[in-house]
Parts: C-alpha cells; sequence; structure tokens
C-alpha cells in the first residue's frame, strides 16, 4: 500500500537545498502539503536569501502539489513561531515536523572559537528545540504527529575538527529520545535521520570519487517512511544514504559485577565490561538497573 499524506501539512526546516529540498519533494508528491522553511544561508551560516525556499515552493506547485514558503531562521523563537505560523495560515493544520536545516563551523578543539561553537549549536540544537516546540500543541492538541530530527555519522561516531557539530548533532538525539517519551501518549513518535548524501554541505569535506552515488532523493524514502502513520517507531535512530538504510543502536552491555569494585578490577576485566555476548537496548531511564538486578540477585 503506498504511503500517502492526503489532507496532512508537513514542516521542512532547510527545504531550499540538499536533503531539505528532497524531502519536500518527496512529501509533497505523497499528497501532502509542505511548508519549506528555509533562511538561504551560506553553509557557513552566513547571509540569507529568500529565493532558496520560493524556488523549491515553485518547484512543487509546477509538479502539481502544494507548498508555501518560510523564510526565517529556526535559531530563534521568533523565526521558528513563524515556521508554525505560515503552516497553520496557509494550511490550517500541521502533522509533521522534519528538522533538517543546517551549517557547518569546522575547527579543531583547540581553535574552536565561541561564535563557531554557538552558531552550529543555535541552528541544529536550538533550531530543532524552537520548531518543534511551537508545533508541539499542535500535535498533542489532535493527538497525532510525526517528529523527524536530524543527527549526523560525524556526531554519532566523532570526526575531527567537528566538536561543535558533533555535541549538537548528539543533543539531538537526546531531545529525541525524550520527545519520543513525552510524545508517546498523545501519539506522537520522533525518530532520527543520519544522513548521507553529496550536498554543498558536505562539498570539500568528502571525495565523491571515493564514494559510492549518494543523491539525497535516496535518503528522501526513509524520511517519508518516519512521516508516516504507518511509521510506529519511537525513539529510533536509522542512518541512510546511497540507497542503504540501517539501525544505529545505542545498547549496554551485560559487564561485569563486584560488590565491592575497585579501579584495578575494573582494569582487569576490560573484556567483559566490553564483551557484546549479552546486550540490552535501554528504551528509557528505567531500563538502567535491567543488568544490575540480575547480577545483584546472583543470575
Ligand atoms: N549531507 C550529508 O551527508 C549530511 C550528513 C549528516 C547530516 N546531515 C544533516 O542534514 C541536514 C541537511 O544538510 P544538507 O547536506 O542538505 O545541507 P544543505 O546546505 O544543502 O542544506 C541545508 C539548508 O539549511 C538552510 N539553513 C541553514 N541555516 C538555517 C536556519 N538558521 N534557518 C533555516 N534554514 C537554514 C540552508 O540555507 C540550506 O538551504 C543538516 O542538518 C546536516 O547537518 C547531512
Amino acid at each position: 500500500m503506498t504511503l500517502k499524506f492526503d489532507g496532512q501539512v508537513a514542516i521542512v526546516t532547510g527545504a531550499g537545498n540538499g536533503l531539505g529540498r528532497a524531502y519536500a519533494h518527496a512529501l509533497a508528491e505523497r499528497g501532502a502539503r509542505v511548508v519549506v522553511n528555509d533562511l538561504g544561508s551560506t553553509a557557513r551560516g552566513e547571509g540569507a536569501d529568500g529565493s532558496a525556499a520560493t524556488a523549491v515552493v515553485e518547484e512543487i506547485v509546477t509538479a502539481g502539489g502544494e507548498a508555501a514558503a518560510n523564510t526565517a531562521s529556526v535559531s530563534t523563537p521568533e523565526g521558528a513561531a513563524s515556521v508554525v505560523a505560515t503552516a497553520l495560515d496557509a494550511f490550517g493544520r500541521i502533522d509533521v515536523v522534519v528538522n533538517n536545516a543546517g551549517i557547518l563551523r569546522d575547527k579543531a578543539f583547540h581553535k574552536m572559537a565561541l561564535e563557531d561553537w554557538d552558531s552550529v549549536l543555535d541552528v541544529h540544537l536550538r533550531g530543532s528545540f524552537f520548531v518543534t516546540q511551537a508545533a508541539f500543541p499542535h500535535l498533542r492538541d489532535q493527538g497525532y504527529g510525526r517528529i523527524v530530527m536530524t543527527t549526523s555519522p560525524a556526531g554519532l561516531y566523532g570526526n575531527f575538527g567537528q566538536s561543535n557539530y558533533g555535541a549538537a548533532k548528539m543533543g539531538i538525539v537526546g531531545l529525541a529520545r525524550t520527545l519520543a517519551h513525552e510524545g508517546a501518549r498523545a501519539n506522537i513518535r520522533t525518530n532520527v535521520i543520519a544522513p548521507a548524501a553529496l550536498t554543498r554541505l558536505i562539498q570539500g569535506i568528502a571525495d565523491p570519487s571515493k564514494l559510492p552515488p549518494l543523491p539525497a532523493e535516496l535518503v528522501a524514502p526513509v524520511v517519508v517512511f518516519l512521516s508516516h502513520e504507518r511509521c510506529e517507531l519511537n525513539g529510533q535512530i536509522l542512518s541512510a544514504g546511497g540507497g542503504r538504510v540501517g539501525a544505529v543502536v545505542i545498547e549496554e552491555a551485560r559487564g561485569y559485577y563486584a560488590p565491592d569494585l575497585s579501579a584495578e578490577e575494573v582494569e582487569a576485566n576490560l573484556g567483559a565490561i566490553f564483551d557484546r555476548t549479552h546486550t540490552m537496548l535501554p528504551a528509557g531511564l528505567a531500563d538502567t538497573a535491567f543488568w544490575l538486578k540480575d547480577m545483584v540477585a546472583g543470575r
């Protein structure tokens, strides 16, 4: 059965270029009315150009879809509120929020200027917070919503020169996993995409000749699924690029236990601590004591 979005409204931030543009097109092709938000900045987050958002709206309308432009920055509460206001004014509701807007300011950590730290955190982490918080009451009131947040392999696994970006992208994972809990009763599901696509953002970082083809259009199907009513995943992270999609999990090994644990025992038992024969995937804070309870009980 085709995944359709007839009657639904989706917000996609940073949809004037790259991945967001592909998501906006894919959602519109499947019947969603789409708010195309984009400040139109450079990849470093400098300047503003409203034509980034309006051009994508024109493309969608030309293709027979419905879309409205918003050219505000997501990194202020006022800008984020205006994104939600555009959805309500133009289409009267919100069903899907895709937090995608992003910039890069790479610098080795010892040279990281506060401005580069702040501007990256502002767009990615605060932007995801502001837009989602402005939309959340509407999703709660209607008892339905799908939220997609954007992390990155650079944040999940670490990458030289990206301490600001990595901190923002892991902050987003924490935000999403908390929202998965807070939204559950209102049928609001929040999941995270870790995309890979050859966009302007990673030009100069990745060498395309050493990579398989990575069009943004091959990440869009994953975001479409995560945005759909039939997606019951919640608090999950999917890594996607070039047509591949795989789960990224945070697991906890059974580990080692001693009632009088010493530092020397930690050193001597790294094998057991890192042994992944028995692992579990904590679904929330309540699962923290899962292994310890067993081990204290001698099981
Ligand atoms: N391209 C990749 O391989 C890759 C990998 C991991 C994560 N990501 C993430 O995917 C997202 C999209 O990246 P992309 O590669 O498509 O980049 P892109 O530069 O092509 O598009 C990002 C868009 O966000 C917009 N934007 C920037 N700051 C904004 C703000 N304050 N308010 C509103 N819009 C703003 C830009 O104008 C731009 O159009 C980002 O969050 C990025 O970190 C991308």
